[in-house]
């Protein structure tokens, strides 16, 4: 199914049929644009090499062209219709999929939808200073490439709630434009989105860790009962899948800069030498990793058991898991703090479902550090990198409130304090981290503090001309 790019706003959905519609989100599109001259991308360009969707099958989805961002086409793209999909889990497991909201799951489908779309404008707004301070045009590019799509992730959520949820709908659709990241009076939703992305180190590991967070939510969010929520989710993880790239790939590459500087010099210390000390990357992914941990919500929940059993909100892969998909006798073993200690509590796995997601989700994110200590282990370095324990700097769920160490001890307020400095970025580090962050927009070109790539983007050189300033 193609996609008409003629339209205002270009779709597959058949919005030239509903005018009620139509109209609608024309009259949210220029309050989209204006929101993006104001919190987009903070430095000019003229033009960037981008991807763009000209259709959802399997050829048509990735067409690359120099677009001014400004001109980007943001637009509506849900994957295609199964009409035979049918309810995988919860108590209407096997009855063909909504095509409408029912009415008793309104409320819910609506605040799922809105806490997900609050997300993609919020790293737009997160990470619009980092284009002054791009290590190369191929960095620079992949974070507008980030920027565009996310930006057409809000697209998405937002034509579910116009579609879909009516005045309340379009009320919330108008609030994700006023809430601002960081802000003072309407901040984002989520903790996460509202930290600052001030350096490049901290879009890396927020492209791994932060996004790869979203990739578990829309993986939920995909299984769901509402099919056009499900079919955009599909739609969107395909986009998904370039940011974690872009983290993966970024880590990896300043993970191999320090290493051949500490190599060259033989010295840990490679900060004289304009590199990111090894203990420095570890900080900022004690970091991450924790404040990404916040967001799959406490271990225990009843609200997201009453998600599962309407068939609003399924499991990471619902459909390969070997069990009833019903979980009304299962019981899952979650973690918890005990007297001071570390323990863990049977419960039943409908309320653990958050901890359940949280393990996929972590089991992910080794797969990413075994590979920054291979490439370690390609230079002769000793494997040290590492997650810290799920229970370290947790504001959210079971740990929030107590101080667990990396390795997993539950220490006193005063431990703490002392030993902080050790596991999460100081300001020293981060001075030194921003110290490096200088602007090179030169094609082939890239900055001391990071390796290049070791390819370009849809088969162009590294020293291709990705950006026009
Ligand atoms: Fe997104
Ligand atoms: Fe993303």
């Amino acid at each position: 199914m193609g996609i008409d790019y003629t339209e205002r706003i270009p779709n597959n959905v058949d919005l030239a049929e509903d005018r009620r519609l139509k109209r609608a989100l024309e009259s949210w599109q220029p309050r989209f644009l204006q929101w993006w001259a104001e919190m987009g991308p903070a430095l000019p360009t003229q033009d960037v090499y981008l991807r763009t969707a000209v259709a959802v099958g399997r050829e048509g989805w990735a067409h690359f062209d120099h677009v001014p961002l400004p001109e980007y086409r943001w637009g509506i793209f849900l994957a295609e219709r199964d009409a035979d999909r049918r309810i995988a889990f919860g108590q209407h497991k096997g009855q063909p999929v909504w095509q409408q909201v029912p009415g008793e799951y309104r409320a819910d489908l609506q605040r799922l939808i809105v806490i997900q779309g609050d997300t993609e404008p919020a790293s737009v707004e997160q990470q619009r200073r980092l284009g002054l301070s791009a290590p190369s045009l191929y960095d620079l590019r992949n974070l507008f490439q980030v920027n565009v799509e996310e930006g057409r992730h809000l697209w998405a959520m937002v034509y579910l709630l116009h579609a879909y949820f009516g005045r309340s709908g379009r009320d919330e659709a108008e609030a994700l434009l006023l809430r601002n990241s960081g802000s003072e009076d309407s901040p984002r939703i989520l903790g996460a989105f509202n930290e600052e992305t001030p350096d490049w180190l901290s879009f890396f590991m927020f492209t791994y860790f932060t996004d790869r967070d979203g990739k578990y939510q829309l993986g939920t969010l995909k299984e769901s009962a509402f099919d056009p929520l499900g079919r955009t989710c599909e739609f969107m993880l395909k986009e998904e899948a370039h940011h974690m790239f872009v983290g993966t790939t970024g880590v990896d590459r300043v993970v191999e800069r320090t290493a051949q500087l500490m190599r060259e010099h033989d010295d840990d210390d490679v900060r004289k030498y304009g590199g990111i000390p090894l203990n420095v990357i570890q900080k900022y992914i004690n970091f991450h990793y924790s404040v990404s941990l916040d967001l799959f919500g406490g271990e225990t929940s009843t609200n997201v058991a009453n998600y599962y059993t309407a068939g609003l909100k399924g499991r990471w892969q619902e459909e390969r898991r070997k069990d009833d998909h019903l979980l009304t006798e299962a019981v899952a073993v979650v973690p918890r703090i005990e007297d001071g200690r570390l323990a863990e509590a049977r419960l039943p796995a409908l309320t653990a479902l958050n901890a359940d997601l949280r393990g996929e989700y972590v089991a992910d994110c080794v797969t990413g550090v075994n590979r920054w200590n291979r490439i370690l282990g390609s230079h002769g370095l000793g494997p040290v990198l590492h997650l810290p324990h799920v229970g370290f700097n947790r504001k959210v769920g079971t740990f929030a409130g107590h101080h667990v160490s990396p390795d997993g001890r539950v220490l006193a307020q005063h431990e703490w304090e002392a030993a902080a400095g050790r596991w999460l970025p100081t300001a020293e580090d981060k001075t030194h981290v921003l110290s490096l962050m200088r602007p090179v927009y030169e094609p082939g070109k890239i900055a001391a503090w990071v390796a290049p790539p070791r390819s370009g983007i849809d088969g162009r050189p590294f020293d291709y001309e990705y950006v026009h300033l």
